[in-house]
């Protein structure tokens, strides 16, 4: 059977990101599922029953520890993006149609767009409830002053953009299946850490 693409076999020599760029696509990948189910853990079970559930102190270090997960994301996501607008993408090996490569584009335009907006809108959304914008031991600056209404808003914000998320991850591994599994032409390879 003839395909317009090349077929399993043909691994090596084909256009990929470079390793700095594999490499971050798959720690923020892992960092940004924790920081999903982590919030989620938070926002569904709220602070008073966190401290039930396991006391002030560890409640303390949840809080603290998603934070500068977060943070942590923002700081690899600008770093991506500025490796990536200075390295370029690399061309795609197979012929895709013009529909795939537009909401390929778009897919992933819009998961560096939201991946950067998520932490912005949790540190002002924190700053603006008068918490501690927390990095490890370090306090950061929150930019704004307390103001309970705005960081009720940026908190629903928060989680709608975590839903966005979601939807565009499932979206993308689903992508990332059908090239892998159903057409087996090597997209996956551009992105993959070890063949
Ligand atoms: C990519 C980074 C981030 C992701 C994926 C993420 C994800 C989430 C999710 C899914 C929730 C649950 C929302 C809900 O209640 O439905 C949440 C809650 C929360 N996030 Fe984030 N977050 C990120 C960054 C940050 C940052 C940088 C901060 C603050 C500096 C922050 C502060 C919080 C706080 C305080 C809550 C709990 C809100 C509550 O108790 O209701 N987040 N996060």
């Amino acid at each position: 059977m003839s395909t317009a693409y090349p077929t399993v076999g043909v691994a090596s020599g084909l256009p990929r990101y470079s390793y700095l760029l594999r490499l971050l696509h798959w720690v923020i990948a892992v960092l940004l599922i924790t920081a999903l189910i982590g919030g989620m853990t938070l926002g569904t079970l709220g602070y008073e029953r966190l401290v039930e559930l396991v006391g002030v102190e560890m409640a303390g270090y949840a809080y603290m520890g998603h934070k500068t997960l977060g943070i942590t994301i923002l700081g690899l996501m600008v770093l991506r993006l500025l490796v990536r607008v200075s390295q370029g993408t690399p061309e795609y090996a197979i012929d895709l149609s013009r529909a795939q490569h537009f909401f390929a584009g778009l897919v992933h335009f819009l998961l560096y767009v939201l991946v950067i907006a998520m932490p912005i809108i949790g540190w002002l959304a924190t700053a603006a409830a008068g918490n501690p914008v927390n990095f490890g031991t370090y306090e950061l600056p929150g930019f704004i002053g307390q103001d309970p209404e705005l960081s009720k808003t940026l908190f629903q914000a928060h989680t709608v953009v975590a839903l966005c998320i979601i939807a565009l991850i499932v979206i993308h591994v689903a992508a990332a299946f059908y090239h892998a599994r159903v057409r087996r032409d090597w997209v996956t390879t551009r992105i993959s850490l070890f063949n």
